[in-house]
């Protein structure tokens, strides 16, 4: 059955665990996910960014997630929009069947410039009370995803904003985390903490000078009954960096958000964790795979096959760790 993220971040709350958010594109990212739910007991968050509409249009991933509520007819599924940039997409989402709906009102709508607290405020506000009135939930987001290490503040495309921020201004801060909530009244609230978005997070592992957990400690404090997101919560494991530079990836090195510190987290009010970079590369690690083992092979169905199982291998393995098994 479908529900709202409300719906399922009241119970993981009540409960102690966490649910991860993975991204969907296509069929084989969304059964990935149901069999990796369907194995571990686990109630699933779909999240469907603008790219991703863009990617399959809004009446096939809609139907995607209809025909997988039919097949994992146990399954609570809550069919989320990532990232919505303005009051429109959110409300187009809303009109296509999704149960939550993402304002991302730290950034400008052209997605590339930060935006004011009171533009934030307002659109957050304003989506919030439209999605309310048809049963909806809303997640909004106050500070600014970005890397402590250089300072730079992330913009949707992934590039940096111009000049280094100081960790103070890319931090959500927990006083105004406060007033975000109640005057908006989200359900739940994206933080920023020292992640950003794909696999470049961190140049070493990361400790608590760019990894900082313990703002989500102060915010939790503040806020004990508000659900928190963590955004870039990909762990980029070292094997799937390794499966992928094995058979001809030139993939940089470089760390991700240790499972731990997600798990900590999910201590401190932490409630929906959005992985994507994780199931990517899972997928893509075996396309080279077999790209580079079976030379013969010109059927999509013997790359996407495995590449299915390694996500779903992932997903589960995050079901287990956050909690999220034996909830469903
Ligand atoms: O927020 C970023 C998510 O990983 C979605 O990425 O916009 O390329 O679909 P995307
Ligand atoms: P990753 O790139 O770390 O997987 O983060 C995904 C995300 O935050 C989607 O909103
Ligand atoms: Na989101
Ligand atoms: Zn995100």
């Amino acid at each position: 059955a479908t529900i709202t993220l409300r719906q399922l971040l009241d119970h993981a709350a009540e409960r102690g665990y966490g649910v991860p958010a993975f991204n969907i594109n296509n069929m084989e990212q969304l059964l990935a996910i149901m069999n990796a739910a369907r194995r571990t007991a686990s109630p699933v968050i779909l999240q469907a960014s603008r790219g991703a509409r863009a990617y399959a249009g809004d009446p096939i991933l809609r139907r995607l997630v209809e025909g997988a509520v039919e097949l994992y007819p146990e399954i609570p599924v809550c069919l989320h929009l990532d990232h919505g940039n303005d009051v429109d997409t959110c409300l187009s989402a809303i009109t296509n069947g999704f149960t939550s709906v993402m304002m991302d009102g730290s950034l400008e709508a052209d997605a590339k410039t930060p935006a004011s607290y009171a533009h934030n405020l307002s659109v957050t506000g304003t989506v919030a009370e439209l999605a309310h009135m048809v049963g909806v939930s809303v997640e909004g987001e106050l500070g600014c995803l970005g890397s402590l290490e250089s300072g730079k503040g992330e913009a949707e495309d992934g590039h940096g904003f111009e000049g280094a921020l100081g960790r103070h201004q890319l931090l959500t801060d927990p006083v105004q985390a406060a007033e975000f909530v109640a005057r908006t009244r989200v359900d739940a609230l994206a933080v920023a903490m020292g992640t950003s978005h794909g696999a470049y997070k961190f140049s070493r592992r990361p400790d608590g000078d760019i990894l900082a957990m313990d703002v989500v400690k102060a915010i939790h404090e503040r806020l004990p009954g508000t659900h928190l997101v963590m955004h870039g919560s990909s762990s980029v494991p070292q094997e799937l960096q390794d499966i992928i530079n094995e058979h001809g990836g030139e993939m940089p090195q470089t760390f991700g958000v240790p499972v731990e510190e997600i798990v900590n987290g999910i201590r401190f009010g932490v409630r929906k964790i959005n992985i994507d970079t994780d199931c990517r590369m899972a997928m893509t690690g075996q396309f080279r795979k077999v790209a580079a083992l079976k030379r013969a092979e010109f059927d999509p169905r013997a790359f996407l096959k495995p590449a299915m199982a390694a996500m779903q291998a992932l997903c589960e393995q995050r079901f287990e760790q956050f909690g999220t098994a034996g909830n469903a």
